[in-house]
């Protein structure tokens, strides 16, 4: 049976990657500052799965604790989803977000490499690409300019991560590049719990049905697209987490540097988006038209061939079921997890 760490695992993505690890008989450890999520995510993942991931609450940016977690627990292989993720957020506090996510993730290596570890799955993002130059985004398209400082963030520690690799041809690096997750897993027990105002589209949708929020600001309807509003690949989080697993696979089988989109191919707008979600509740969901947000690109949207024929996964799950279980999930949880 093999051990994994999961970084970040109490948050969105990560829970519901534990959820699978756990129900295909992995031991997991999960190290998590709860920064940004709750322990109750865990709890109803052990509730959910009648299994348990040993969970230490601490900081990747902690040397003392990385070390004794490596002492304590011999780990097969690093799931690291650990990192500040706000895009408006990064841009005020730059040096709160390169430390944790570029900072965090050497400190990480350097514990892993100390202890002999050498097997991680990276979260990266399509933010990586930049404003795309052509589409659909392949991984052989170079990296581009992202424009906030969580989208260097991302584009500095896949840099950091191939130098490393570069270096020492023993590692097994899968850099997973993720395009717009959304939903949740579907006994609607765990979902995305942002703090405050959602900065992404899906739970601000959400919190808009709930009536929590009175409208869904549109960010712009003059885009080159088919009607004027943002293109975006969203993928069930259910899917997203079982690309996860099919890395752990590929490192088994000695992935050495490998980097992989993980999206449907499939571009979706955001009226397109609160049409299909005002089925999936069965209400109309207000929205306004506002101005274009800053940085935005206008589509944007995956090759994922490379992940079906390297990974064999693919996506399973479509726009409906990214809604429904959104609006299970917020609708069974208004406020997100007891705070
Ligand atoms: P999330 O915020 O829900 O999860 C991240 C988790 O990391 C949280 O539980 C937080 O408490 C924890 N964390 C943050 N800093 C930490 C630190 N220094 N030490 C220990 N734990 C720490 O975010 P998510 O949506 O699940 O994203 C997971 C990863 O995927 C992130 O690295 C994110 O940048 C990346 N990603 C997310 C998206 C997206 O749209 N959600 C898209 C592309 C990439
Ligand atoms: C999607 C579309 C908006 C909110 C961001 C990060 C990326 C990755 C995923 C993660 C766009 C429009 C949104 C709203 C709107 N990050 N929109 N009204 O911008 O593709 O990607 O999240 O860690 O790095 O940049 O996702 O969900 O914010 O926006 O009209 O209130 O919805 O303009 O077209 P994005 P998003």
């Amino acid at each position: 049976m093999k051990t994994i760490l999961v970084t970040g695992g109490s948050g969105y993505i990560g829970s519901h990657t534990v959820l699978q690890l756990l129900e295909n008989d992995y031991k997991v450890v999960v190290l998590d500052n709860l920064s940004n999520s709750s322990p109750e995510s865990l709890k109803r993942v052990e509730e959910i799965t009648g299994k348990q991931a040993t969970f230490i609450k601490g900081d990747i940016l902690d040397d003392a604790c990385l070390n004794s977690l490596f002492s304590d627990y011999t780990i097969d292989s690093v799931i690291h989803f650990a990192g500040l993720k706000a895009v408006g957020e990064s841009v005020v506090k730059p040096m709160h977000y390169y430390e944790n996510n570029v900072y965090g993730t050497l400190n990480l290596c350097k514990a892993m490499k100390a202890h002999g570890c050498k097997n991680i799955v990276f979260s990266s993002s399509a933010t990586v690409y930049g404003d795309p130059i052509e589409l659909p985004l392949h991984e052989n398209l170079p990296t581009g300019k992202p424009t906030n400082p969580y989208g260097q963030s991302k584009l500095m520690v896949e840099l950091i991560l191939s130098d490393i690799y570069k270096s020492d041809k023993e590692w097994n690096i899968v850099l997973l590049r993720y395009f717009n997750p959304a939903g949740a897993h579907a006994s609607g027990r765990i979902g995305e719990d942002p703090n405050g105002i959602p900065n992404n589209l899906m739970p601000f949708i959400t919190q808009v049905a709930t009536g929590k929020r009175e409208y869904l600001s549109v960010f712009g309807n003059d885009y080159d697209t088919p009607d004027g509003t943002g293109v975006r690949d969203y993928i069930h989080v259910e899917d997203l987490a079982n690309g996860h697993l099919k890395a752990l696979a590929k490192i088994d089988d000695n992935a050495g540097l490998f980097t992989c989109n993980l999206g449907t191919g499939q571009g979706y707008s955001v009226l397109e988006m609160v049409k299909a979600f005002e089925q999936a509740s069965g209400k109309p969901l207000p929205y306004k038209i506002a101005p274009r947000r800053e940085g935005d690109v206008a589509s944007c949207y995956a090759d994922p061939k490379l992940a079906t024929a390297e990974l064999n996964w693919k996506a399973e799950k479509g726009l409906k079921e990214m809604c429904e279980d959104s609006w299970r999930w917020q609708s069974n949880n208004p406020d997100g997890y007891p705070k």
